[in-house]
């Protein structure tokens, strides 16, 4: 159970970090109290800005000793409140964002050491300058580091090829709830060294320690590019297209994602830049691309032959390729800033599924069946990671209801209602209610009601056993004892 902590607490850990490392007065903390999405604004004691392992340290000890609740804190970009702290002023907020060094770049071995604070557009940036590629690629890629993607185990537009953070990771330092440090950075790609404890830290979301740094796996850069948006009927045949390209082109093929019509439409309707890459409109595009450590022989006109075949079989209706890098980034533009189109036009309610890929027809079909019994005039905006068998199958409001009315109250009032069909449908199909965007504060119950319960025990305990005096973002992930009182 997590204490207030005294004026002689903040004094001490103001101590450790130094004049520049902290933050407390109420205007400064706000920011960092308060999530991406705006759904939480909490309130904290103290923000804490370390620039090493060693103050992390020296903090973490000291709020250990007193029963101090720590909330990390990356680049704030999370989906579910995980990195914001309660209402009671009693946490203290640990923000790595100066902890961010490049410890080693090896690129014989194709791997980087980098502080968890570094944004991940660094990390990307840091791997092409070496001639190589780390390919989680987020629209948030900007402001989130890599100590929160890793924490979250993020996804992104290249999961189809390289896997989640959790994949490209081979070793991690992290100091855990009593100060002491795991120092498991090595970047083999074989060690069979008993328990892979390293693994516990990744989508843990902050509740079992603090991630201070790791080392990545990195791969060959890519020479060869095709990307094009290709029009569709329907998620269906986004489907079988994905199938057949894969039997065609193997392990190039990189990103495959789905855009609706309606998310075409905000975009262009909301986002200044985006021009429409066809002359009519289509009911789904999808945008693929193959990347190639090159030469990859005539790739683009092997995929045009593809795309060709495609068509002359009414598989697709239309497509499109990138003539050159600025008109592949157009297409990428496009995809980046469908969740800033759906804000700027309203309220939504989200959700971050996954499913079987073979499954994600018959999702699409009954959930929009479902939402509509309860919401006729509902607009779904079901985009993302086709590839993956992801989907943000967020629902706007009917065309027409503005921000704050009464109208949008009555939408979001049935939220709870169309959040439950359709996760109890991803359930009966076999997928999951997070597939990216982890748990944090919004998700606890969701989790505790879909997972096994075996699992959930386990879950717990692991966190009594890590963190048995549950200083570690207490309220997350996983609703334990202490958290009820
Ligand atoms: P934060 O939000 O700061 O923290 C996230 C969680 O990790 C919190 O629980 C926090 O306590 C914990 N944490 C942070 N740093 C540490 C650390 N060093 N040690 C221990 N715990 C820590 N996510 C996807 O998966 N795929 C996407 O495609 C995607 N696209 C996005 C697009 C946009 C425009 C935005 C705004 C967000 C998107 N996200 C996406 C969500 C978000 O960017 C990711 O979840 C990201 O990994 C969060 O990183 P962060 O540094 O901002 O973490
Ligand atoms: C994305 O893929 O764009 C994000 O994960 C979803 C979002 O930002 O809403
Ligand atoms: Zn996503």
């Amino acid at each position: 159970m997590s204490e207030a902590p005294s004026a002689q607490m903040l004094d001490a850990l103001k101590a450790i970090v130094g004049d520049a490392g902290w933050l407390c007065s109420a205007e400064d903390t706000a920011p960092f109290s308060r999530d991406f999405r705006q759904l939480y604004q909490g309130r904290a004691a103290l923000v804490l800005r370390p620039n090493s392992v060693q103050q992390v340290m020296a903090v973490v000890t000291l709020c250990h000793q007193e029963s101090i609740a720590i909330v990390p804190q990356g680049g704030n970009t999370s989906y579910c409140g995980g990195a914001t702290p309660d209402a009671s002023g009693h946490q203290v907020i640990l923000c790595l964002s100066r902890l961010a060094r490049v410890r080693e770049v090896d690129a014989q071995s194709y791997t980087m050491t980098l502080d968890a604070g570094c944004t991940l557009q660094r990390a990307r940036e840091v791997a092409h300058a070496a001639h190589r590629h780390f390919p989680l690629s987020l629209g948030s890629e900007g402001s989130c580091q890599i100590g929160g993607n890793l924490s979250t185990n993020a996804g992104g537009t290249a999961v189809l090829r390289y896997g989640m953070m959790r994949d490209l990771v081979l070793g991690l330092e992290v100091v855990l709830p009593d100060g002491s440090l795991l120092n498991q950075l090595k970047g083999l790609r074989k060690d069979n060294t008993g328990y892979d404890v390293k693994q516990l830290f990744l989508g843990a979301e902050g509740t079992l320690g603090i991630i201070t740094g790791a080392c990545l796996k990195l791969s060959p850069q890519a020479t060869d590019y095709m990307t094009a948006l290709v029009a569709i009927d329907h998620i269906g045949s986004a489907v079988a297209l994905l199938s057949r390209l894969r039997s065609h082109f193997g392990e190039i093929v990189e990103r495959f994602e789905y855009l609706p019509d309606i998310a075409h439409q905000l975009l262009l309707q909301h986002i200044a830049g985006v021009t429409p890459p066809f002359a009519t409109s289509y009911p789904a595009l999808v945008l693929v691309e193959l990347q190639a450590p090159g030469p990859w022989p005539e790739l683009t006109a092997r995929v045009e032959d593809f795309l060709g075949a495609e068509a002359a079989a009414s598989h697709i209706l239309n497509a499109v390729i990138a003539k050159s890098f600025s008109e592949r980034d157009a297409f990428w533009f496009m995809r980046e800033h469908i969740p800033e189109a759906q804000t700027r036009e309203g309220a939504s309610i989200k959700h971050d599924v996954s499913l079987p890929i073979s499954a994600l027809h018959d999702f699409v079909t009954r959930a929009t069946a479902l939402i509509s019994s309860i919401a006729p005039e509902a607009r779904i905006v079901g985009y993302g990671h086709v590839g993956d068998g992801n989907l943000h199958f967020n629902v706007s409001p009917p065309a027409g209801v503005t921000r704050d009315s009464p109208n949008e109250a009555a939408f979001l009032a049935l939220a709870p209602t169309i959040t439950r069909a359709v996760h109890d449908l991803v359930a009966e199909l076999g997928g999951s209610f997070s597939a990216e965007h982890g748990i944090g504060q919004l998700k606890v119950g969701e989790l505790t009601r879909y997972e096994d319960p075996v699992a959930l025990t386990l879950m717990q305990r692991i966190k009594a056993a890590v963190d048995p005096k549950n200083i570690m973002n207490p309220g997350k992930v996983i609703q334990y004892p202490s958290d009820k009182s």
